[in-house]
């Protein structure tokens, strides 16, 4: 089942099926959200329910549950190289690839991501103040974004960009369970030019396609959970519309 839209394409299914479908050097940009497989140091807490892993405790909203997240540390590695070697594959040369990872699974990540054939190029922090305490230690109020391209960097502006952002997690526009805001990833769209067609094989709620709307970018993406898909379906339709009212 796939969605057209205006300014892009969403496929419901496996990532790694769909990427394989897709022609070679046909995006201009990834930016993807896959499901970290983190949260604890054993298969116990890994495997533990995605909802309680990533929310603050007593946290009242509910959400569909997250899929794909339960993997173990090898095979995430192995299959984030795969779908990563995907990406690189449909990529025009140039293009910049952004993942967002926690830190338990930065290694990881930055191992596939080079594995994937990616240039590695630096790493970006999101800074998220309204994440929970942690008793006696420090606070893990960020997660981050590794920035890599294929090939060489080829900017299409002369700003200098910021490595750190902050902003907090907005409950009235999150569908998702671990969705990330808009404005956050607008942010990140700023390596790519108005017009960009931009990769999110992980669409969840559909946040990376949102701040394409409303950067002018296009979006090509997949979904595996068919409630998500359902969600980030309306999401989508429903920014478009406000957008032609605007
Ligand atoms: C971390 S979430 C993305 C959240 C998104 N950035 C947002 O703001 O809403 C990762 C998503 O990947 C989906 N997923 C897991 N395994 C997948 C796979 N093999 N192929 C496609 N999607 C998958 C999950 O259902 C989940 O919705």
């Amino acid at each position: 089942m796939r969605e057209v839209f205006e300014n892009g394409i969403v496929s419901c299914g496996d990532a790694l099926g769909i990427l394989r479908e897709m022609p070679g050097a046909s995006v201009d940009a990834v930016l993807t959200d896959p499901p970290y497989s983190s949260g604890g140091l054993h298969m116990a807490a890994r495997q533990a329910d995605p909802a309680d892993k990533y929310q603050r405790t007593g946290t009242k909203r509910t959400y569909p549950p997250m899929l794909g997240d339960l993997k173990d540390q090898r095979s995430f590695t192995m299959w984030a190289t795969l779908w990563l070697g995907e990406c690189w594959r449909v990529s025009r040369s140039g293009a910049p690839c952004m993942v967002f990872s926690d830190w338990r699974q930065l290694p990881a990540m930055t191992d596939a991501l080079q594995g994937a054939g990616w240039a590695w190029r630096g790493i970006v922090v999101w800074h998220k103040p309204s994440a929970r305490p942690n008793l006696g230690e420090f606070k893990h109020d960020t997660e981050f974004v590794l920035y890599a391209v294929k090939d060489k960097a080829r900017p299409t502006h002369r700003r200098c960009l910021p490595g750190v952002f902050k902003h907090a997690v907005n409950t009235a526009r999150k569908v998702h369970v671990t969705g990330k805001p808009v404005e956050l990833v607008k942010d990140l769209l700023a390596v790519t030019p108005e017009g960009a067609t931009v990769l999110d094989p992980f669409m969840g709620g559909g946040t990376t396609a949102l701040a394409c709307l409303e950067t002018k970018r296009r979006f090509v993406g997949a979904e595996l959970s068919p409630e998500y898909m359902d969600l980030l379906t309306a999401r989508i339709r429903q920014a478009e519309e406000a957008l032609k009212q605007a």
